[in-house]
């Protein structure tokens, strides 16, 4: 199978397994990081389908639809590409992304986080993290929260850095502490400096948008 054809097939895939998901992982999600991803191939470089394949797939690793398991998740990834003939480099290299592309997996368990190692996995971690920050990551935040019946603050319930992964999935909140345990922290994040720039602009809107939220709240009319 050629380029087009392979993507095309992905698309298909992913599109299937996603469409109407509700928890922020739909496929637009999938089709902004894509497109994103694309972007920073072009300013970056890298191997151009491995950055599409690992941004299409990314999320079918997901634990969340995996009972848990990203290593499930990612033998669906591994045993798709294989059925549409992909080659074995190029499928090992897919994998190795989706594996670690998540932020609760990317924990050590010193607490510190895992660096992506290749070019084409600090391009994808990119476009998913700027997928979570900005207008969008505002709106899937609180489709999250909504999603999970979290209230949307809660002033008696402080924010706590997160320094596990098992902090980070089991830690009781509400969706303005989102924004202090993860949202506000991307920006430093980013592996590259096109993602790097994206990234302050985004960044400001949420600040932008945290202070009128409080604000409002507290009464500041
Ligand atoms: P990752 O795939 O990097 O682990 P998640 O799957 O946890 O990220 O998050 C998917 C989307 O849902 C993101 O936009 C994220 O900000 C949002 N989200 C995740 N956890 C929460 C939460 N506790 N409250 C509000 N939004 C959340
Ligand atoms: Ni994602």
């Amino acid at each position: 199978m050629n380029m087009r054809k392979i993507l095309l097939s992905t698309q298909k895939f992913v599109e299937n397994a996603l469409s109407g998901e509700g928890s922020g992982h739909d496929w637009w999600h999938i089709y902004r990081v894509w497109n994103t991803a694309k972007h920073l191939a072009k300013k970056e470089g890298g191997d151009l389908l491995v950055i599409e394949l690992s941004s299409l797939l990314h999320d079918i690793a997901d634990r969340k639809f995996n009972a848990g398991s990203v290593k499930r998740g990612t033998e669906k990834v591994h045993a798709f590409l294989h059925s549409i003939k992909v080659e074995e480099k190029i499928i090992e290299q897919v994998c190795e992304i989706v594996q670690f592309s998540s932020f609760a997996s990317s924990f050590l368990p010193d607490g510190t986080r895992r660096k992506m190692s290749t070019l084409e996995g600090k391009i994808v971690q990119d476009a998913d993290r700027l997928d979570a920050i900005g207008a969008i990551g505002i709106a899937r935040a609180f489709a999250y929260g909504g999603h999970k019946g979290t209230e949307i603050y809660n002033p008696t319930i402080k924010p706590t850095l997160p320094t596990s992964k098992k902090q980070y999935t089991q830690g009781e909140t509400h969706t303005i502490n989102h924004f202090y345990e993860k949202l506000l922290l991307l920006k430093d994040l980013m592996n590259t400096k096109t993602a790097q720039k994206i990234a302050i602009n985004r960044h400001k809107y949420m600040e932008q948008f945290l202070k009128e939220f409080i604000n409002e709240w507290d009464g500041i009319l």
